[in-house]
């Protein structure tokens, strides 16, 4: 073992199991004699070299609980706001700060722009190790991410409760669901909720398709319809071609959502899933509502599955640290990890591929895709 002071931090959207994380990490790193520390606000905390210390007194009491204890943001290391400045590159910060706390490692707790980010700091010689989290579940090269069985949990439910509303009134009721890009959120609430039709970026939807399934319901008897749709799905005419996986191979280019740095996240036209509840009460005759479940899908209390993850990744994350593993993300592979280097990792983002099994059952279930 050659680590003793190990640096974390939370980065990106906040999301459930972000505390089970900091406290496996955290905890499995002092059973080893290792001290951590915590920087506030993500890669703002460490460019300013806010911290605060890890002890277990710091680690007790926060398995069950939301957010995270360290605060997060979504500033990127090479692009800090800086007030009457603009933007400011404050990577030699960064690398200061880790030098002057004599860290060993930095834990990097984030989602796909947070790989991006870690990857970009390890070329100036910071020793990094990420976690993968995100309720989106699109970071690549690992099965899932924690933060993601809590939201799909959520999103189920309301869609649950929206059957005895939309029943009593015999209306359509579209649901937007989180997810920016990609629709694993929206396609695993929508099976698990029971949506009668599934709209998701990968596969742009046919309007008139859609109406055609409201107005098949309705002919066998079925007075409403749920429509779950992803915050990221687009009609045809307004989908650009599909680019699964690689932004770029060395993670350094942009990825093509506000600045390309997926922590970078810019709103995903909310309006778009309201104005399709209005166009389908247009073409379908069938009073219509929407409803946005946004960041009710973020918090609040970690499923014991998100719990469970996040716990078996911050101890395996400290078992390669111990092992002497840098610049690499734990991944979930099964019911065990793997390391993946973050060059590897940086720079992409996991959508879901059009055959993908889930896939498969909603259209076997008689599910409309809207294609
Ligand atoms: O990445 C997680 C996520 O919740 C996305 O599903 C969503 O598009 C975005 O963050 C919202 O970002 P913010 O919390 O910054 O509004």
């Amino acid at each position: 073992m050659g680590t003793g002071l190990i640096g974390i931090l939370t980065a990106g959207g906040d999301c459930p199991g972000l505390n089970a994380g900091i406290r496996a990490v955290g905890k499995s790193a002092h059973r080893l004699g290792m001290e951590v520390i915590g920087f506030l606000d993500g890669f703002r905390g460490l460019v300013e070299n806010r911290t605060i210390r890890l002890d277990d007194a710091a680690l007790s009491g926060i398995l069950a609980t939301g957010g995270t204890i360290l605060g997060t943001s979504r500033d990127k290391p090479h692009k800090i706001p800086v007030a009457n400045v603009g933007t400011l590159d404050m990577r030699p910060m960064a690398v200061e700060n880790y030098r002057a706390n004599h860290l060993d490692c930095l834990v990097c707790l984030g989602g796909d722009g947070t790989m991006k980010n870690a990857h970009r700091l390890t070329k100036e010689g910071l020793n990094i190790v990420a976690l993968p989290k995100t309720i989106d579940n699109d970071v690549p090269c690992t099965d899932t991410t924690f933060g993601f069985d809590t939201a799909m949990g959520i999103a189920a439910e309301a869609i649950d409760r929206l059957h005895t509303t939309a029943d009593s009134h015999h209306r359509v009721i579209v649901v937007e669901i989180m997810g920016h890009t990609a629709g694993w959120l929206a396609l695993g609430a929508g099976l698990a909720g029971g949506a009668d039709i599934i709209l998701i970026p990968e596969i742009p939807y046919d309007i008139e398709k859609v109406s055609a399934a409201i107005l098949n319901r309705e002919r066998r008897g079925k007075r409403f319809s749920i429509v779950a749709v992803a915050e990221g799905a687009m009609p045809i005419e307004a989908a650009p071609p599909v680019q699964e996986g690689a932004d770029e191979a060395d993670g350094d280019a942009d990825s093509g959502n506000g600045d390309g740095d997926g922590d970078d996240v810019e709103p995903l036209l909310p309006t778009r899933s309201a104005l399709l509840a209005q166009e389908l009460q247009r073409r379908t005759g069938i009073d219509a509502r929407f409803t946005a479940l946004g960041h009710l899908q973020r918090g609040g209390t970690p499923s014991a599955a998100d719990r469970l993850l996040a716990t078996r990744l911050g101890t395996t994350c400290i078992a390669y640290v111990e092992q002497g593993m840098q610049n690499i993300m734990v991944a979930v592979k099964g019911d065990g990890c793997e390391p993946v280097s973050l060059k590897k990792v940086a720079g992409k983002r996991k959508l879901l591929p059009v055959d993908h099994p889930w896939i498969d059952s909603a259209r076997r279930l008689g599910i409309s895709l809207g294609d």
